[in-house]
């Protein structure tokens, strides 16, 4: 058997424990399935008097992650830690230059400067393998990196956070609170350390911005995303969703235009009878379409020590069944110097249907003048409905339109004629219609 492939772990928080109590439970396994051990030599994290969960004193501790880069005795380095910049950049950076191979769960990291890390990877000859930054345990990375080879994208979208989707799916289906839903989400180790990533839609932008890159060969533009988070959506929405046969979900959206490539994270109600739409709780899906295979949709655990920790351990399993000096699968798909710049279309391009809820004041032509708004944008309607609001004592009214497919700028513009006509009682609400193809 090959000498063992040495592992140094920085973060034991809850995918770094995971992983660290898989690897010493399942060692024998996972020596004969890799035709090596696997061993945890070098491990740090913040707190070192802190439980963990799992016998760590054999392998060093090191008291920051930078010098267990520099210094520590490991083939591979695997960052669980988090942070777009500070000690997860600086340690993966010198890990790289060392020559060691990184494996990362750090979707924010890549977001910022994956295609400079995949540089320095593939300079040095080392892999930069990050299964668990995308989706959780679904293995949509290594799909599209090597499954999929020779096939044009043309869509790719899905729900890639499981704190949004557990958060939306319990508050439809249980009534609950959306901050007694996110205090769940946060103990059951599904949120981010700030949640604020989670549900104003940034860690789906982090996790788009990957997908992008890897589907359409464009450099990764994480700051070019269209970007709404779920905290504006409310139990009303839920349920004037449901009554029309949709459900909401917090969709991450990239798809080819003729304008360019057009990336958006935002709540999406989709039908109630697709297969999306029946995706509920911490499950992600990822969904893209190919010339050559046509639809794939990918569904599983999103988020979670176990189900991300199962990624990681993927990753280090190819590691160690790699052959020194072997050709290396491109970081992201394509060697980083060839990818090509990203060229943004813009959302006020978008075409789709739209659902915009008004709470108005009870008057006469109220009704009359947000048809003609719509009229005048060019806007053809599904539907409208007019409800009084129930049980309020207030003279106010909800008016829900649903629109046929029209362009983002058409309907900026009506609701924004809508506002000026001063019988609005609160924001309206825009919800985007996403209606995918056969799933
Ligand atoms: P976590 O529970 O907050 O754990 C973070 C760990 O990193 C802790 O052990 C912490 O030390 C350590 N740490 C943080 N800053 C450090 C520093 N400067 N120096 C040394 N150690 C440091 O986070 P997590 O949920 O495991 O997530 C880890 C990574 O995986 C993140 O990039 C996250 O986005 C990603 N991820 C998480 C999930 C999930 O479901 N949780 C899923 C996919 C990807 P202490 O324990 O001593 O505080
Ligand atoms: N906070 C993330 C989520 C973890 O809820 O999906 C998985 O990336």
């Amino acid at each position: 058997m090959a000498d063992a492939l040495k592992i140094g772990i920085a973060g034991l928080g809850t995918v770094g424990a995971s992983l660290a109590r898989i690897l010493t439970t399942r060692s024998n396994e996972l020596a004969i399935t890799c035709g090596r051990a696997i061993e945890i030599t070098a491990v740090t994290a913040r707190d070192r008097s802190r439980d963990r969960g799992v016998d760590l004193s054999r392998a060093e501790w090191f008291v920051s992650p930078e010098e267990m880069a520099e210094k520590a005795d490991i083939d591979v380095f695997v960052e669980l830690m988090g942070g777009a910049e500070g000690a997860a950049d600086r340690s993966v950076r010198a890990a790289l230059s060392r020559g060691l191979h990184v494996v990362t769960a750090n979707k924010a990291l890549l977001a910022r400067c994956g295609v400079e890390l995949a540089a320095i990877a593939e300079e040095k000859g080392v892999l930069l393998n990050f299964e668990a930054a995308v989706a959780g345990g679904i293995p949509v990375i290594k799909a599209l990196r090597e499954s999929l080879t020779g096939n044009t994208i043309s869509r790719i979208y899905g729900i890639m956070n499981g704190t949004c989707n557990y958060i939306l799916t319990r508050m439809e289906k249980e009534g609950l609170s959306f901050e007694a839903c996110l205090k769940e989400a946060q103990r059951l180790g599904y949120a981010e350390a700030d949640p604020t990533f989670d549900i104003e839609g940034n860690d789906t932008a982090h996790k788009l911005a990957i997908l992008t890159t890897l589907a359409f060969g464009t450099q990764i533009a994480a700051d070019q995303i269209y970007l709404e988070g779920i905290s504006n959506i409310s139990i009303e929405d839920i349920h004037a969703a449901a009554d029309l046969g949709y459900r909401i979900k917090l969709l991450g959206v990239a798809q080819r235009t003729e304008s360019g490539i057009e990336q958006r994270v935002h709540p999406t109600m989709v039908p109630h009878d697709s297969v999306i739409a029946q995706v509920d709780g911490v499950t992600n899906a990822v969904a893209i379409e190919s010339d050559i295979l046509g639809e794939l949709l990918m569904v599983g655990p999103g988020a979670g020590g176990n189900a991300t920790a199962s990624a990681v351990l993927g990753d280090i399993a190819d590691i160690a069944k790699s052959r020194p000096g072997a050709q290396r699968v491109p970081v992201l798909g394509k060697p980083a110097a060839t990818l090509e710049v990203y060229q943004q279309a813009k959302m006020q391009s978008h075409e789709g249907g739209y659902f915009i809820r008004l709470t108005v004041l009870d008057r006469a032509g109220v009704f009359a003048n947000v048809a003609t708004q719509m009229a005048q944008n060019g806007i053809s309607l599904e539907s409208i409905v007019q409800r009084a609001n129930g049980g309020s004592a207030s003279d106010a009214k909800t008016i829900i339109l649903v629109t046929h497919a029209t362009m983002e700028d058409s309907v900026r513009k009506a609701v924004a004629g809508i506002k000026g006509g001063n019988y609005l009682s609160g924001e309206p609400q825009v919800i985007r219609i996403e209606r995918p193809k056969a799933l």
